[in-house]
């Protein structure tokens, strides 16, 4: 039996995952923790403890104390957060990391899911159907501590055998929880700003596209990855996620097929630069050859779906 503990329970991928986790292996066994607080359907449907990955002790003692098996470390710093305080942004990604490196070396939770994201590519990297192989140099905190937590990750496997698997997520459009402090999180509160004033400030210029998939794909890629025979697993780095790619404009005109008066208008901020080095359409053959990564949505029908939620949410 499966005891699953989710780190980053109250974020914006966590509150989706717990709750999709829980269904399919049982509240009790989905052990929901966070530095903060959760969302009301987590607390009610299971478990949920404050818990810090930070501390190794801690950690570890939860582990042991509930025969956990599986773990997926969702806690991090993002992109925009990070430029902000690179040092301490560095330490808190990496550590994280490293202690569920360890946990899973050292205990029997040994099958670890970490989230790894296109910003580990770069400036250098082909910007246009970015292979799964190719030029790496990332050149913003959160990248660089992607990149090299995933070489920790392959080298936690080869060497001690832990069973580390992880996504390059591109940006990750969901109502439930929002994000905070990413680059792609502007196609997110674009929708509810769209609901709430039928207007936004775009801090990317109008043309800036990227990969961006809706969380219902992402969630079941994920556990999709985490079910996968080991067999069928050629790469222990990370696997390249492309969704779709849309640039502001293209959010602004399919939310204009339902709300005709919406207006966007662009002003880009520092957050322009590390969206200008990152991929605009990601190539992931490897993933569906592998272990069958697919996904649904698509611009327009997400635009559906994240309308009429919203709007049921504020109401
Ligand atoms: N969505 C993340 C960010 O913008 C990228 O992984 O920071």
């Amino acid at each position: 039996m499966e005891r699953i503990l989710v780190i980053g329970c109250s974020g914006q991928i966590g509150s989706e995952l717990t709750l999709a986790l829980r269904k399919i292996y049982g509240n009790e066994n989905v052990f929901a923790t966070d530095i903060k607080q959760p969302p009301a359907s987590i607390l009610e449907s299971g478990p949920f403890t404050i818990l810090d990955v930070l501390d190794y002790n801690n950690l570890m003692h939860f582990a042991i104390r509930y025969k956990i098996t599986q773990v997926y470390n969702l806690a991090a710093v993002l992109s925009g957060n990070a430029e902000k305080i690179p040092q301490q942004a560095w330490e808190i990604n990496m550590k994280a990391l490293m202690n569920t490196l360890e946990l899973s070396r050292d205990t029997d939770a040994n099958k670890l899911f970490w989230p790894s994201s296109i910003a580990v590519f770069g400036p250098t990297t082909p910007r246009y159907n970015t292979p799964q192989l190719t030029v790496m140099e990332p050149n913003t905190v959160y990248g660089i501590s992607k990149q090299a937590g995933e070489r920790w990750g392959e080298y936690y496997h080869k060497r001690y055998g832990v069973d580390f698997r992880s996504l390059r997520y591109p940006g990750l459009i969901s109502y439930q929880t929002e994000a905070g402090g990413g680059t792609t999180d502007y196609a997110v509160e674009i929708y509810f700003e769209a609901i709430k004033n039928k207007k936004y400030t775009c801090f990317l210029s109008e043309d800036t596209a990227l990969p961006m998939m809706f969380m219902d794909d992402a969630i079941k890629a994920t556990i999709d990855l985490m079910e996968a025979d080991e067999s069928k697993l050629s790469l222990r780095s990370s696997y390249n996620v492309g969704g779709m790619s849309f640039t502001p404009k293209d959010v602004a005109a399919s939310i204009q097929k339902h709300i005709p008066d919406f207006q966007i208008d662009y002003e880009p901020d520092f957050r322009q630069a590390i969206a200008d080095s990152w991929p605009a359409s990601i190539d992931d053959s490897v993933a569906r050859s592998d272990w069958g990564l697919s996904d649904k949505f698509n611009l327009d029908s997400m635009t559906e779906v994240m309308l009429t939620e919203i709007r049921k949410k504020l109401a």
